[in-house]
């Protein structure tokens, strides 16, 4: 199944258009480069850097890991568009290990790569790396996740993490209709990794939304568990979640229907699912998702998830190549965001790519005809 998956990923990704649409740009000086770029052509506005730019350079790029499926698909998409833009490429997974992935970007700084593109396991845990690629004058973009409490970030480029909260939960209150039903509801919260930056954002996005009907008792979260370090999952395991949500159901909704899960990402909605099959037999609840992971895809054609938030990890890659290509030509790198991702040492210059809605009702035209999934993948 996977071979098959990125088969398509590598088979699509040169001719997909931004169909999770990275929206306008606001240019800025590439200045903010925690190094110097040296080369001379202009990057082209809407490709990666030609590949005449791009000879003889290397670029590292280090994923955290190979086991959720998105993850394989970034670092197959990375690697397919930097290679046809010309330039080598260094891919690494590190299998969630922070030690493994700072020493997998220690060998990527050392074998002199030019550029390096990290999707952070842990955003904090990078920080004296991060110190010996700016004394390398490597500039550095993290990719998804932000890496904090460094300076020698460059750029950062992602999916606006706080409107796929928002949509999580505006997704809930019009299922609920939380304006105009009587209620009370019975929601439980779950959301993902906390050394993960985005977790948060995604947390607090939707928590926004919902609050107020917490706040007025249309909303009851029976478990009492609603705060970010107690609904948080490490690793965003599914096992870890689908434990936690044993307990919550095995505790609290024996007698009770329980109307909503909000669940930041697929990943961890796999495991609610499966805690439901296993510990509940009331009314099945409204639950959010991330990702459109296969698994959960076929869960959202099965009414077993409700929606899920698709970010078209092509149009990811494409925009960090770009990026890539800017860099190394000295030329104005785009960002459409300058004021959200302060990472405690500075606003990090980011490039947000907007995330898109996603059920049973739209799978076929957002996932299927845009060459994501073949139907028979979904089966
Ligand atoms: C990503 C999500 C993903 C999660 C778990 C987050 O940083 O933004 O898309 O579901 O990590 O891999």
């Amino acid at each position: 199944m996977f071979k098959k998956l990125l088969g398509l990923a590598l088979a699509s990704t040169l001719t997909v258009g931004m169909l999770a649409g990275c929206g306008a740009s606001t240019d800025t000086s590439s200045a903010s480069a925690s190094a110097s770029a040296d080369a001379s052509v202009e990057a082209s506005a809407d490709v990666a850097a030609p590949a005449g730019d791009a000879a003889g350079k290397k670029v590292g790029v280090a994923m955290p890991t190979k086991d959720l499926q998105r993850w394989n698909q970034d670092g197959a998409n990375m690697q397919a568009q930097l290679e046809a833009a010309g330039y080598e490429v260094d891919l690494q997974y590190a299998s969630n290990d922070v030690n493994t992935q700072i020493s997998q970007i220690e060998n990527m700084i050392n074998s002199k790569c030019d550029v390096l593109v990290i999707a952070s396991i842990d955003g904090e845990s990078l920080g004296s790396v991060m110190q010996m690629a700016k004394d390398a004058s490597i500039p550095v973009i993290a990719y998804d996740r932000l890496i904090m409490s460094s300076d020698a970030v460059s750029y950062y480029a992602t999916f606006d993490n706080y409107m796929v909260g928002t949509k999580q939960g505006e997704y809930i209150k019009a299922q609920l209709d939380l304006d105009n039903a009587a209620g009370p509801f019975n929601m439980e919260i779950t959301t993902g990794d906390p050394g993960d930056n985005n977790a948060r954002y995604f947390y607090q996005g939707a928590v926004d939304v919902l609050q107020p009907y917490i706040d007025n008792g249309k909303i009851v979260v029976q478990s009492g568990q609603t705060d970010f370090a107690t609904v948080a999952t490490a690793s965003w395991s599914t096992e870890t979640a689908q434990s936690r949500a044993a307990n919550i159901l095995s505790s609290y909704y024996t007698d009770k229907d329980l109307d909503a899960w909000l669940c930041s990402n697929d990943s961890t909605a796999l495991g609610i699912t499966n805690a439901l099959a296993d510990n509940y037999t009331g009314k099945y609840p409204i639950i959010t998702g991330q990702d459109c992971d296969i698994a959960n895809t076929k869960n959202m054609i099965a009414g077993k998830q409700s929606m899920s938030i698709f970010k078209d990890t092509r149009t990811l890659a494409a925009q960090v190549v770009k990026m890539v290509g800017q860099i190394l030509t000295g030329s104005t790198v785009d960002v459409n965001d300058t004021t959200t991702y302060d990472n405690g040492a500075y606003v990090v210059p980011s490039f947000l790519c907007e995330p898109v809605f996603a059920d049973a009702s739209n799978y076929k035209e957002i996932l299927i005809d845009s060459g994501y999934y073949t139907e028979d993948q979904l089966q």
